[in-house]
């Protein structure tokens, strides 16, 4: 039976020009030139601003597979999409059964196992939704991109051309796969550069790296 098409979710809130909506640009693109229904909406910063929810349960009729792309914010998932994500469950609970789910995570350092607890709570997610996993694609070391197009870059690139096609295979037949990439540089020079890199911009922000939260004076600590 012929897909009904993908509906590509976009789980940064930071605006046009991010790293999430990069790799969607991509994806979009193959998809449409593999003649595969296509459809795209964003996470908002506030959910109870526009449309997203009443437009993403029409979505959720039209479309069998959904793809989610998002970046790793403190170790998990961006708070907006956590609350997408429950508002969601409660009120479309019937619509999720059965959909497939394929989940592409991004993070900013380079090592790809911080994302592994947001990768379980994918695999939940779909479990507890009565949705099927498709399997899913971890990218590391994605800040660099910041909305650049990704189209000459063989790394990212390569990830997503092998999570295209896990993701058309899952939809013709049902299995997963799940796919980790690799960083651009090995961690140890990230430590190298980083930690000067860091050190600018916290000069450029006024931000004391080593100052504790409870020490600011606004925040009262246990005495
Ligand atoms: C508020 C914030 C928190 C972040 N936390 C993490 C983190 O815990 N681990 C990590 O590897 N990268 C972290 N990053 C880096 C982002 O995952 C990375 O820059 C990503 O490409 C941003 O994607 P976006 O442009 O689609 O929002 C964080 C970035 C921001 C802005």
């Amino acid at each position: 039976m012929k897909s009904k098409g993908v509906l590509l979710i976009s789980g940064s809130h930071r605006g046009r020009k991010t790293t999430t909506n990069s790799i969607l640009d991509y994806l979009e693109k193959k998809l449409i030139r593999g003649d595969i229904t296509v459809s795209r909406v964003q996470v908002p910063l506030h959910l109870h601003e526009g449309s997203f929810l009443s437009g993403i349960k029409d979505d959720l009729q039209a479309f069998d597979t959904l793809l989610l792309c998002f970046p790793l914010y403190f170790d998990t998932f961006p708070f907006p999409l956590i609350a997408a994500l429950e508002s969601l469950s409660e009120q479309s609970k019937n619509r999720l059964k059965g959909v497939k789910l394929f989940f592409i995570l991004h993070c900013g350092l380079p090592e790809p196992t911080h994302c592994s607890g947001a990768l379980a709570v994918c695999r939940r997610f779909s479990e507890e939704r009565g949705c099927t996993y498709g399997g899913s694609a971890v990218i590391p070391d994605t800040g660099a991109i910041d909305g650049a197009s990704v189209e000459r870059n063989k790394r990212v690139r390569s990830i997503l051309d092998a999570a295209l096609d896990i993701l058309q295979g899952s939809m013709e037949k049902d299995h997963e796969t799940d796919i980790t990439g690799k960083p651009s540089m090995h961690p140890f020079f990230f430590r190298v550069f980083g930690n000067p890199i860091m050190k600018h911009f916290a000069r450029k922000n006024k931000a004391d790296l080593f100052q504790k939260a409870y020490t600011q004076g606004f925040i009262s600590g246990p005495r």
